[in-house]
């Protein structure tokens, strides 16, 4: 390993130590797009040895700062054999869960400013809704149920939330759409998926959690529609 990986690991690893009395959970974020050599930490060897730390980090101060989840956060441009190294390296380092994704290098040919594109740095919103959906439902399918997954980008209506859901998230987070719609958001979003629950008869969405992953992973890639 070079010598700036070893000092980012121990930066995570310092962080832990300092905030576990505090944190509710920590994301071991290995999927900035806006931080040069962060995303190297997502390679097979590296993440094995960051999760290797940090989960010893934690176990190491649980005693007296409680338990904090140690949550993995990728980029929804993996390929989906570095998606299968880095879910089987979370599964046995034993993670509490993954959330699925950070924003995304690529550029849909959708963008209606298609010069805007051409700017560095991540995409989120709705843009990104297709392609890290579709990677919430590859890593369900890889996690077999070990651990939850947090399903990110694009959520921006209950709708958008049901789908995520269903392709595999159990909890799910909005950034972008919290900019454009205000947080009144956050309760349409738990009004429409109540009202789907009781259109449909379900007691609990959990019920519904990846129904539709099978089916996703089976469509044509999304990141260019
Ligand atoms: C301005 C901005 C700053 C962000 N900063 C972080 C960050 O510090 N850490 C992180 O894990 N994700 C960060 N993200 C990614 C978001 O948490 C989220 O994964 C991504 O934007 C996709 O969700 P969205 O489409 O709802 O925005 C940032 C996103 C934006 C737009």
């Amino acid at each position: 390993m070079t010598a700036p990986m070893r000092c980012r690991v121990a930066d995570y690893v310092k962080l832990i130590e300092t905030f576990a009395p505090l944190a509710g959970y920590f994301t071991v974020n290995v999927s900035s797009p806006n931080t040069p050599g962060l995303r190297n930490l997502q390679h097979a060897a590296a993440l094995d040895d960051l999760l290797a730390k940090v989960i010893d980090a934690r176990e190491r101060v649980r005693k007296h700062a409680g338990d904090s989840p140690v949550l993995l956060k990728i980029a929804p441009d993996l390929s989906l054999t570095e998606l299968d190294d880095v879910v089987q390296i979370a599964r046995s380092r034993r993670v509490d869960g993954m959330i699925v994704a950070n924003t995304t290098l690529a550029r849909p040919s959708t963008l209606r400013e298609q010069d805007r594109g051409k700017e560095q740095g991540g995409l989120s919103g709705r843009p990104l809704f297709r392609l890290s959906t579709r990677m919430v439902a590859e890593t369900y399918v890889r996690v077999e149920g070990a651990f939850p997954l947090v399903g990110v980008g694009g959520i921006d209506s209950g709708g958008a939330a049901l789908t995520k859901i269903r392709a595999g998230a159990s909890l799910i987070q909005l950034y972008s759409s919290l900019v454009f719609k205000g947080l009144g958001l956050v309760d349409d979003i738990k009004r429409d998926l109540a009202s789907t629950l009781l259109r449909t008869g379900r007691e609990q969405l959990s019920e519904i959690v990846g129904a539709d992953a099978a089916t996703i992973t089976a469509e044509d890639w999304p990141v260019n529609s």
